[in-house]
């Protein structure tokens, strides 16, 4: 299946200890920090500040500033950033897709600790699913950890649906969860 060998190969998306400790804690919203986030495009300039967000947010399988660059240049790829309204530099999330023909894989998506459960992964998802839909993506897939508890709730809130398994894809021999997206109705692609 495209788009299945590996979206999120790279890394296998944060662990529960990762995602969880701050967010699950804190539990309710956070409007206050978020409201200054605009959502726009993510350029190769943003790099470094994606790179250092995926140290935290993927312990030991972070992606280095040179891999995003690539990630955000290479064919097909594109990415968003949540930055400062203001002309800081500094960023708390963003979303990198690959769009190849009608798939577009959700190749990697994180939210500074401090700022999850903020609404950030949504809005970034909103706008990267208007991106990508105007390339002529008609579906979004990804891979996610199954012990990603944070992640697979995300997901399942924005309508994924999961459609296959790949059996130990990641360390500790975790399975993967392939997980489906129609952008055109906003349920799985095959309903
Ligand atoms: C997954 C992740 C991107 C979500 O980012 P976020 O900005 O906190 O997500 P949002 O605030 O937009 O959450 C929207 C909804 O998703 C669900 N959700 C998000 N995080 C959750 C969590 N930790 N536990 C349970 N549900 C969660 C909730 O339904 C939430 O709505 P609510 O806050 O009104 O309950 C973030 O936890 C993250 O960066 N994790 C580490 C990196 C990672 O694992 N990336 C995915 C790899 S596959």
């Amino acid at each position: 299946m495209a788009g299945s060998a590996g979206p999120l190969r790279h890394g296998r998306g944060a662990r529960p200890g990762a995602a969880l400790p701050a967010s699950s804690r804190r539990g309710g919203r956070c409007a206050g920090v978020e409201a200054g986030r605009v959502i726009r495009p993510a350029t190769v300039d943003d790099a470094a500040a994606i790179a250092d967000l995926e140290q935290v947010l993927f312990p030991g399988e972070g992606w280095s500033a040179v891999q995003v660059a690539d990630e955000l240049t290479g064919y097909g790829r594109r990415g968003w950033v949540a930055g400062d309204a203001g002309p800081l530099p500094g960023i708390a999330g963003y979303v990198i897709m690959r769009t190849v023909g009608d798939v577009s894989d959700l190749q990697r998506i994180g939210v500074a600790v401090t700022e999850q459960r903020a609404g950030l992964a949504s809005r970034l998802l909103a706008a990267a699913f208007d991106g990508v839909r105007e390339e002529g993506a008609e579906r979004v897939l990804l891979e996610v950890a199954e012990d990603n508890a944070a992640a697979r709730a995300f997901y399942a809130r924005e309508g994924f649906v999961e459609i296959d398994r790949r059996p130990k894809y990641y360390r500790q021999s975790v399975d993967a969860l392939v997980l489906e997206l129609g952008l055109a109705t906003g349920t799985a692609a095959g309903d």
